[in-house]
């Protein structure tokens, strides 16, 4: 009978848990067992206790240099399009034409857009996913890609290397980058959970640093930073980083969680790297052209002697 009545118990907490809808750090209070935070998400989704998770901490002096890292090829990033912004109640996200593609990279193949969405702290404090050198950014966004031939991202996740997510990690700078002006302006419009605008006239080169900036990279395996966790993704993030004022990345913290409270530290805590190697492209752009010079070099010398 008391047997029976713990395995009741037990079975029930389980329940409670498991239907538990997740949250960040941020969200979890002593008094408030409603939410699973992120040490609670493998209970939801046991991915996210797998062996290969996002976001990591990027140890510049393991890194290995891989010469097969070029640049990236990217389609679309210079047309303008209409977009849907969501608050997904976790995060902003903007979906994004599948007509933007990435090449390159050393990726196995050409990967579609499928949308985009930004993690950020609270009044300007640290807020980014991914670290270096234990060094956390302001905040971090994630331009997520999935393989030409999926029609989603849940048919990518299936895929050990179905997704292709570039991240950028953000500084704070001195003056405003108006570049960012028509997304901060449209914050106002989805404050609230489901809450969802068009985002007008904006194309993606207007939110990564210049295409020229973006030679070097860290690159990793890893997964989705976000339940399910899926281990997914080939994880891409530059060395170049994106500059907003003060008073822009506090705009973020305008929209809010399903609760009320402002919307503040959407990150997920670094994870094992559990041996994984991670690399670094090292901007093999003025590699090749070192490496083109030298040889038109040799071959005006042996000309010369011949
Ligand atoms: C935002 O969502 C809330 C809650 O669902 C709703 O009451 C409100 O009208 C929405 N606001 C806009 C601008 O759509
Ligand atoms: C690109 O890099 C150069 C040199 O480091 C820098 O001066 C410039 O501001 C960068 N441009 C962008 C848009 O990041
Ligand atoms: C507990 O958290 C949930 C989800 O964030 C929220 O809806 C609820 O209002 C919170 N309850 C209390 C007592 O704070
Ligand atoms: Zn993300």
């Amino acid at each position: 009978m008391l047997l029976t009545s713990v395995l009741f118990l037990f079975a029930s907490a389980v329940k409670i848990v498991s239907g538990a809808d997740w949250c960040y750090q941020s969200q979890v209070t002593c008094s408030n067992l409603t939410c699973s935070g992120p040490d609670l998400w493998g209970g939801i989704s046991p991915p996210c206790d797998g062996r290969s998770q996002s976001p990591v901490n990027i140890v510049t002096r393991r890194l290995l240099i891989d010469e097969r890292l070029s640049p990236f090829q990217f389609t679309g990033y210079q047309e303008t399009f209409h977009g849907r912004l969501l608050n997904s109640g976790h995060s902003l996200q903007l979906d994004l034409p599948s007509s933007i593609q990435i090449n390159g990279g050393n990726l196995a193949t050409t990967y579609k857009a499928v949308q985009l969405h930004i993690h950020w702290g609270k009044d300007g404090s640290p807020g980014s996913e991914h670290t270096v050198d234990g060094e956390q950014f302001p905040m971090e966004m994630h331009i997520v890609h999935i393989k030409e031939e999926y029609d989603s991202l849940s048919q990518a996740v299936r895929d050990p290397s179905g997704v292709a997510v570039l991240g950028f990690l953000f500084e704070e700078s001195s003056s405003a980058n108006k570049k960012f002006d028509p997304l901060i302006n449209a914050l106002k419009s989805i404050t609230q959970p489901t809450n969802i605008t068009t985002l007008e006239g904006v194309f993606l080169d207007m939110l990564i640093p210049a295409q020229k900036n973006l030679t070097k990279y860290f690159r990793y395996d890893g997964s989705l930073t976000t339940p399910d966790c899926a281990e997914a993704v080939v994880w891409s993030l530059f060395t170049s980083t994106v500059q907003l004022s003060r008073e822009q990345i506090a705009a973020f913290n305008e929209l809010q969680f399903s609760d009320g409270k402002p919307m503040a530290k959407t990150y997920r805590p670094v994870q094992p790297l559990n041996g994984r190697q991670m690399y670094y492209s090292a901007g093999h752009a003025a590699v090749v052209s070192t490496v083109l010079l030298i040889s038109s070099v040799l071959v005006s010398t042996v000309g010369a002697l011949s």
